[in-house]
């Protein structure tokens, strides 16, 4: 008999970055293999792994399930910046994306500018991006909602449009980041901020590739809020940062979205 029909179960994305941990290779190899054992069954979710620098190299290709990501990449090409690692570099390394725009480096000088200028570089060294953006606070006026717009604007005028399905917003509240995990906003609002990020995307690239674009949340996640968010807060993943360090916790998470 034919189908009646079928539902299409939605694919996501779980990011885990790493940040400056942990810190020894030996001990990072001992987490990525359990994270790969974790992800092993999942047929439908996309695991990601943004480790530091030097553990790029020697954990990347040993898993067939995760891929790995750079924490930042610099804004230019190659030459003399001492201390900077370039898109192509990470990407020689086995990176296939990278995070760009992390409140972190923002807060350790990355502009808007610089910001875009290492998304072109990026992906014009063939890297995919999780572009982070968030708002420092919310005000009752909703001036937050320029800058979410303003930062990813900015982005989208310095780049390739045709390069655009390369990118993926992660929308981090500055104020939800590494903070006791109920201080995460509600679904509801992820779900409203999601909305508003696909419809400033929609203004630059149009309606229908806006409306698909993906969006990941990020900020004090746990595998209790995770539930929630994944379910009701119209995203497409998360992007993990404490709780990637617990195989467990982000292992459930991926069990729970591979089940959505
Ligand atoms: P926490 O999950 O530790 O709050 O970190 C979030 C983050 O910054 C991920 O990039």
């Amino acid at each position: 008999m034919a189908k009646i029909h079928t539902t299409a179960k939605k694919h996501f994305i779980l990011v885990g970055n790493w940040k400056m941990n942990p810190d020894t290779l030996e001990d990072a190899k001992k987490l990525f293999s359990a994270l790969s054992r974790k992800a092993q069954k999942t047929t439908k979710v996309s695991v990601v792994i943004a480790p530091p620098y030097p553990f790029i190299g020697p954990l990347s290709g040993k898993s067939d399930v995760i891929s790995i990501a750079a924490q930042d990449v610099s804004n230019e090409p190659r030459g003399a910046f001492t201390g900077g690692v370039s898109a192509r570099q990470a990407k020689a390394v086995g990176a296939t994306s990278t995070i760009i725009g992390h409140s972190e480096r923002r807060k350790a000088g990355d502009t808007d500018e610089v910001i875009a200028q290492k998304t072109f570089e990026a992906l014009d060294a063939g890297l995919r991006v999780i572009l982070c953006v968030g708002e420092k606070e919310r005000d009752q006026h909703a001036h937050y909602l320029r800058a979410i717009r303003d930062q990813i604007l900015i982005v989208f005028s310095k780049i390739d449009k045709k390069k655009a399905s390369w990118i993926t917003i992660a929308y981090e509240p500055v104020w939800a980041i590494g903070k006791s995990y109920d201080t995460a906003p509600k679904p509801s609002d992820i779900h409203e901020m999601s909305i508003y990020i696909k419809k400033v995307i929609s203004e630059v690239l149009g309606q229908k590739p806006g409306l698909k674009f993906q969006v990941l949340y990020g900020g004090s996640v746990n595998f209790e809020n995770a539930q929630a968010i994944l379910s009701d807060g119209a995203v497409d993943g998360l992007l993990v940062g404490r709780q990637s360090l617990d195989p467990d916790a982000f292992g459930n998470m991926i069990e729970y979205a591979n089940n959505l």
